[in-house]
């Protein structure tokens, strides 16, 4: 197993640690807005296998990071199932509101397969671009991340429908994680026959829940689908991201079986790495905005990375996934520095 990035998964310190950026291609790059211009909208650039793989490849042409990651949006899984999902210039997903059992029972799981036929020659095709020392990283949403912007309709504030529904109607709520978990493993199980030698959970939304309905809507369904995926592809490493958990990353770290947890910008990295079981590999957590910021702000910043991670298995990465004003030269600047340490 050469590849340093799934060397740390296998629970190595690999120093300087390998790195990756959430949302590593994307429109900080002039030439992710050239092709984006060229693909029309969203869902047709990520159902495109030519155009997706391009996307994929270009910030490893440009930075040589340790990984890509799948061009695609935790969206896709709701579109795979039929509900609808459309993007709009500026205002992000906009989905139909799933309010009852009849919406639940809409959802169409036999369809899954054939609708990410061309999300997963993405995967192939992009594996064939990949070097042996680059890992090819496939993702999904976790079930409650997704059921979020299916409940809420699209992004929220407060989330408070979908909290609403977790305390309310519980059985409803449940029988959609249902749904999501069954669909999440075939789909993450396709991207590894695939290609993938790796796969992530987005749980960008997890931190919004109560510690007892972090326990039913994150911690168990995400057990399931890594106990899934572990029997059917037992050497395929899975990194989990329960965005802004806080100290229940331990918890998600010691019971899920993940092998390595993403941690959040404001996770103290000595208090978080304590939580989490000496096994389990660490991944993150620069903020965003250090790099917009760029200069000594940034360095900084890298630095505190770096001496939190120093002597585990740590993955560089951000805290949340790199914003659209990030100058394209302050992310080669945070390359070298990562390198040199
Ligand atoms: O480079 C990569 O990281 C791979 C691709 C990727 C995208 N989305 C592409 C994308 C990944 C891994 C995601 C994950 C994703 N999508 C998450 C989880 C991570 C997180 O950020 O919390 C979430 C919550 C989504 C849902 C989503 N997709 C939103 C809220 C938006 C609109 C906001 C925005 O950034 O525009 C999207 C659209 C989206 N997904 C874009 C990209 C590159 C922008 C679309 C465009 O080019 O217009």
């Amino acid at each position: 197993m050469t590849k340093p990035l799934l060397r740390v998964l296998n629970g190595q310190a690999v120093w300087p640690p390998p790195m990756w950026l959430m949302r590593q291609a994307g429109r900080y790059l002039p030439e992710y807005r050239e092709l984006r211009g060229q693909a029309g909208d969203f869902i047709s650039l990520c159902t495109t296998p030519a155009l997706a793989a391009e996307v994929t490849l270009q910030p490893i042409r440009r930075y040589g990071f340790d990984a890509a990651i799948l061009f695609s949006d935790i969206l896709m899984l709701p579109w795979a199932l039929g509900h609808g999902l459309a993007f709009k210039e500026g205002e992000g997903p906009v989905l139909p509101r799933l309010t009852t059992g009849q919406d639940v029972s809409a959802l169409d799981p036999s369809r899954v397969m054939a609708a990410v036929a061309p999300i997963l020659e993405t995967v192939q095709r992009t594996k064939a671009g990949l070097d042996d020392e680059t890992a090819l990283i496939g993702f999904a949403g976790s079930p409650f991340t997704v059921a979020c912007y299916m409940v809420e309709g699209g992004g929220s504030k407060e989330f408070a429908r979908i909290r609403g529904m977790a305390h309310g109607e519980p059985a409803l709520f449940a029988s959609l994680i249902d749904v999501l978990v069954e669909s999440t493993v075939e789909y993450l199980s396709g991207q590894v026959t695939a290609g993938a030698d790796a796969v992530m959970l987005f749980d960008s939304w997890a931190g919004v829940l109560s510690p007892r309905l972090f326990a039913l809507h994150v911690i168990e369904p995400t057990r399931r689908i890594v106990a899934a995926l572990r029997d059917r592809h037992p050497g395929t490493p899975i990194i989990g991201f329960p965005r802004l958990a806080g100290v229940l990353v331990g918890a998600y770290a010691a019971q899920t079986g993940v092998d390595a947890v993403a941690l959040d910008t404001g996770a103290e990295l000595s208090v978080a790495t304590g939580l989490v079981p000496a096994t389990v590999a660490t991944q993150g957590n620069l903020d965003p905005l250090s790099v917009v910021a760029g200069g000594e702000a940034m360095a900084a910043e890298v630095r505190g990375v770096l001496d939190g991670a120093r002597g585990r298995p740590h993955i560089f990465n951000l805290g949340h996934g790199i914003v659209p004003q990030t100058p394209p030269e302050h992310v080669a600047a945070l390359v070298k520095q990562v390198r040199a340490a």
